[in-house]
């Protein structure tokens, strides 16, 4: 695999005119770690990873992927390194079949069949879709779409992979197995969530955004555990942390009693 990289420098966009949703924004990432990215409602995160892939290229400052620059001559060299996962499943499912969507980006890149079968064959296995091949879209289940749009991007085997809120729409059988498939798979990942037990069960790294930027950037573990400073950005201790103090302060009650 090539190094994958990710360098965002000072970058501002807004969609209208007086109204800035990122003001210089700036961060880092390579290699192959798991990077969460969360923040309010509306803060930012889903503008962020789609300029990421260029759907939105009139911002200032520099987004680098692989050192590329995004940009409208590079975009196709570089949505075929960056592979964006949408929140809404059916944005990204557009053909009839899952094995129609899942082949569409190599056959589109002009890949020779038995390569595209090759890479159908994997990606459903490495999301544990295999049984879902031959089924129309819209009979699947929620959380069924949202598998196969995640092997649907990764049959252009990217180096990088970009989640908006993969859990949402996901049952607590396929959460978990969305969880193993981001723990197995090799790429480097932004993880933009609000469901704070899935970022701190699968990333490393956390990223906060606030005002436009990225206020903190730090260990996963440090970050979600600071009950304070998500309050102070309208969020809360992953539900997880949260049992542990309270069983925490039962026991102290006990101790006091
Ligand atoms: N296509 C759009 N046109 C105009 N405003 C938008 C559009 N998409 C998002 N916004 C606005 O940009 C802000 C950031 O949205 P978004 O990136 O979706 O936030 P988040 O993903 O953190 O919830 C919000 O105020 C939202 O209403
Ligand atoms: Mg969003």
């Amino acid at each position: 695999m090539r190094e994958a990289e990710i360098a965002v420098e000072g970058v501002s966009f807004g969609y209208e005119k007086g109204r800035k949703i990122l003001k210089e924004l700036s961060f880092q990432a390579s290699g192959t770690e798991n990077i969460g990215l969360i923040g309010e409602n509306g803060v930012g995160k889903s503008t962020l990873l789609k300029l990421l892939v260029g759907l939105y290229p009139e911002f200032t400052g520099t987004i680098r992927i692989g050192g590329m620059p995004v940009e409208k001559k590079n975009l196709a060299k570089i949505r075929s390194q960056i592979g964006y996962v949408f929140q809404d499943s059916d944005s990204q499912l557009f053909c009839a079949s899952v094995d129609e969507d899942v082949a569409f980006a190599p056959r589109n890149y002009g890949l020779p069949e038995a390569e595209v079968e090759r890479r159908v064959e994997r990606a459903l296995a490495m999301t544990g879709t295999l049984h879902l091949r031959d089924r129309k879209n819209y009979s699947l289940s929620g959380g069924e779409k949202k598998l196969v749009a995640i092997a649907g991007i990764l049959s252009m085997s990217p180096d990088i992979l970009l989640m908006d809120e993969p859990s949402a729409a996901l049952d607590p059988k396929n959460r978990r197995r969305l969880i193993g498939i981001l723990h197995e798979l090799p790429q480097l990942k932004i993880i933009a969530s609000h469901d704070m037990d899935l970022i701190l069960d699968t990333c490393s790294r956390t990223l906060l955004m606030a005002d436009g930027r990225i206020v903190r950037d730090g260990a996963t573990e440090e970050i979600l555990r600071d009950g304070e400073l998500l309050e102070a950005h309208g969020l809360e201790l992953p539900l997880r942390l949260q049992g542990q103090i309270e069983i925490m302060s039962g026991k102290m009650r006990t101790d006091i009693l």
